[in-house]
């Protein structure tokens, strides 16, 4: 297993390209299933999810088909074709569903468009028990028959799904995205209510409407969709990567340094922004997308809590928490979407840091100063803070099973290196 080995160092400095979503890759994916017609994506991002999703697919009998012009230009990420002309198997079984969560998002589109859909369970991950209660309860709102049995999703609308209102309980960015996708081919009108209103929702909004759905209230907590009977080819970039790029914000924060994203979007990260502006931490738009540099010698401690969209997003909590460890002052981090997303907190404590966890919050004193240590973390997010945590501490930092972080992040370490950060991959087989 690879680890990344980080050593201290002083202010980063220079501009880092932004790749495409992986949270709005992977329901873009799903989507082809909808349509016999092409969808072709562009600025995917080259991650192993990706790949997953991808073998899924192929196992539906969708073919996947890179463009002759993606010479592999790794800036820009890559433009993959999917055609499921015909879906050959709509069973998604335990094995690869097992690797990736998002898998559940086959359901909605398989359904809708084969009115039948068997789909392994996806199990608990790290960070929560990750029910899938939301997106099974809305469907048989757009009236499929579910049955769980042995692990297993059984899901059929043998007339097809017909419109319905679906009012979620509390707010799901799976269970939207999978409700959005299969109404597009139902009978009629479906309403869904309390929705999620992410960018990567939006994102895959778009993209239907593309493909030909008819789609109204996108971005707002109301998703009106009339069904259609078909939908068709279509060619969409996927959106910048707001998670990717307020990690590498925070990243130059805490090195006091300056760096420019290209391509990203502050307009997409509203409550990240607000609350590095009150630690200290400038923002400034510029004609490639923006730049983030410290306003002041010392940042200062700030509250947090996660919430969905447009709230403080959970998958950049454990960044802020990595940023606050050496802020002056105090800092309580919430986490309110997740039940055990703090696994990066004994891992900062190795590092030197002063955090207390009382149930969904943690306690944050700002210490002078972290030291290098061996650490790892179980998911991806976490992962990534002790990267941060790795940019400032005195000495070496490795974080082992660095296979989460690639999971979400496209050459990390070469974007960090390129600007300036004493930062390696390590191979297993050294
Ligand atoms: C969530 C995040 C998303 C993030 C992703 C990966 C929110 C609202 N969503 O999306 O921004 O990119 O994790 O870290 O911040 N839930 C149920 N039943 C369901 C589905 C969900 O109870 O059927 C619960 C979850 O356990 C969780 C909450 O609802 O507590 C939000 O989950 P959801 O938005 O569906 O999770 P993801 O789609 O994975």
């Amino acid at each position: 297993m690879d680890s990344i080995r980080v050593r201290g160092g002083g202010p980063l400095m220079g501009s880092i390209e932004i790749s495409g979503a992986k949270n709005a890759a992977l329901p873009l994916l799903a989507a082809c299933l909808l349509t016999d017609g092409s969808l072709t994506l562009s600025r995917l991002p080259r991650l192993a999810d990706i790949q997953t999703l991808s073998k899924l697919l192929i196992q539906h009998g969708v073919e996947v088909k890179p463009a002759a012009s993606d010479d592999g230009d790794e800036a820009v990420g890559g433009t993959v074709t999917y055609t499921a002309a015909k879906i050959t198997d709509t069973t998604a079984p335990y094995e690869l569903v097992r690797q990736m969560r998002a898998s559940v998002l086959v359901l909605g589109p398989l359904l809708a468009r084969e009115h039948v859909a068997t789909v392994s369970l996806p199990g608990g991950c790290a960070i929560g028990t990750r029910p899938v209660d939301l997106h099974l309860k809305g469907l048989q709102q757009l009236g499929a028959q579910i049955e769980i049995e042995a692990g297993y999703i059984h899901a059929k609308a043998p007339k097809g799904l017909k419109g319905g209102r679906v009012t979620f309980p509390h707010v799901s960015v799976g269970a939207t995205e999978n409700l959005l996708m299969a109404a597009c081919l139902a009978k009629g009108e479906s309403v869904i209510e309390n929705a999620a209103r992410e960018p990567e929702v939006i994102d895959l909004a778009d993209c239907l409407v593309r493909m030909g759905a008819r789609i109204e209230g996108i971005g707002s907590n109301a998703i009106t969709v009339q069904g259609v009977d078909r939908l068709g080819p279509a060619e969409h970039e996927v959106v910048a990567d707001r998670i990717e790029a307020g990690t590498f914000a925070m990243a130059a924060a805490v090195t006091g340094g300056e760096i420019e994203l290209i391509g990203a979007r502050t307009d997409h990260l509203g409550a990240l922004t607000e609350a590095l502006a009150f630690s200290g931490v400038q923002f400034k738009r510029t004609p490639r997308g923006f730049s983030v540099k410290r306003s002041q010698t010392e940042l200062v401690g700030v509250d947090i809590k996660t919430e969905p969209y447009p709230g403080f997003p959970t998958d950049l909590q454990a960044q802020f928490m990595a940023l606050m460890t050496t802020a002056k002052g105090a800092s309580m981090v919430t986490e309110n979407i997740f039940e055990n997303r703090f696994m990066h907190v004994p891992e900062l404590a190795r590092m030197g840091a002063d955090i207390n966890v009382h149930g969904g919050t943690a306690m944050v004193r700002g210490v002078e100063g972290l030291n290098g240590a061996e650490v790892m973390a179980t998911d991806l997010r976490a992962s990534v803070s002790l990267v941060i945590a790795g940019l400032i501490a005195s000495g070496e930092t490795t974080v082992n099973r660095v296979y989460h972080l690639d999971r979400g992040y496209e050459r990390l370490e070469e974007k960090l290196a390129a600007c300036g950060a004493d930062i390696k991959r390590i191979s297993a087989k050294n």
